[in-house]
């Protein structure tokens, strides 16, 4: 086979080097078939951990583990060809220490195959990242609102209103870069703060709930197509309503299979002849 022929992947240098140039585009995909429907049209498909709130209805991330990320990953990594795959890292896999963080991301890196690994923190995971990317791991960082530390934030609540934590959020960001992630996220962070942090950094930052200044925007899919559909966040648009139409279309379909209106013969194999009209013959 041709080496020739295969599509190049985007690289974690190529996502580095759109800081200001192009929009980085981004979002996250946790099977095969949501990275094919994807793969076109971004640059980054993020293999979140948001997977256990979204697909295995866990009520935080923390439940997550290393194997489950690992098995989506590989799965997201068949269904695109094209887009930068980064694989976040679950709770407990990193936040040791530096070498078990070394360990868990290089088994990812090595089994999934994947551009690099996403973890949260700034200050506190600075010696963490810059050992990783030292060690040829790519980092995306993740600084603001982070779901892995939902308990000692007490909740879900967008961060940065009064200067101290504005300031900490500004130190995160810095430690992120010059720990040498090769783009950040920002998520739930007040608008000026997120806008402060784009432009001090040398690096990308891909904001949700962050601010239109920032480097790149990412999304939950599941929330960008309305398969949420009771609640949608503040920070979301929905480009599609694909909840109403599962819904929809389960409904017609039972309707349907009760009153014997589905299958008809034409969905059938083998399907019984009708009887041969006698012939008229004389
Ligand atoms: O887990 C995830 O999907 C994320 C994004 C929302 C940034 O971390």
């Amino acid at each position: 086979m041709s080496v020739a022929t295969k599509p190049k992947r985007i690289t974690c240098p190529q996502i580095r080097a759109m800081k200001g140039n192009t929009p980085v585009v981004c979002l996250t995909a946790y099977t095969s078939l949501t990275a094919v429907l994807l793969d076109d049209n971004v640059d980054l498909l993020l293999v979140g951990d948001s997977l256990g709130m979204v697909l295995y209805g866990m009520e935080s991330t923390l439940g997550v583990t290393l194997d489950m990320m690992i098995a989506h990953g590989k799965a997201v990594m068949r269904g695109s060809r094209r887009a930068c795959v980064i694989v976040d890292m679950p709770f407990g896999s990193y936040q040791e220490s530096k070498e078990d963080a070394f360990r868990n991301a290089a088994r990812v890196m090595k089994e999934v195959g994947c551009a690099g690994v996403k973890l949260e923190g700034g200050t506190e995971m600075e010696d963490t990242i810059r050992f990783l990317a030292e060690r040829g791991i790519p980092v995306l960082g993740h600084i603001g609102l982070l779901p892995q530390s939902v308990n000692t934030a007490g909740g879900f609540r967008s961060l940065g209103r009064g200067e101290k934590e504005a300031a900490d959020i500004i130190a995160d960001g810095q430690a992120v870069a010059d720990a040498g992630a090769f783009a950040t996220v920002i998520e739930g962070t007040v608008e000026p703060v997120a806008a402060q942090i784009t432009e001090a950094l040398p690096i990308p930052t891909i904001g949700i709930g962050a601010s239109p200044a920032c480097d790149g925007q990412i999304l939950v899919t599941e929330d960008m197509v309305g398969l949420f559909s009771e609640f949608k966040p503040k920070f979301v648009r929905r480009y599609a309503e694909l909840g109403r139409g599962i819904a929809e279309a389960g409904k017609a379909y039972a309707d349907d299979v009760r009153a014997r209106r589905f299958p008809t013969l034409e969905h059938c194999f083998g399907t019984r002849q009708p009887a041969k009209e006698p012939s008229s013959g004389g």
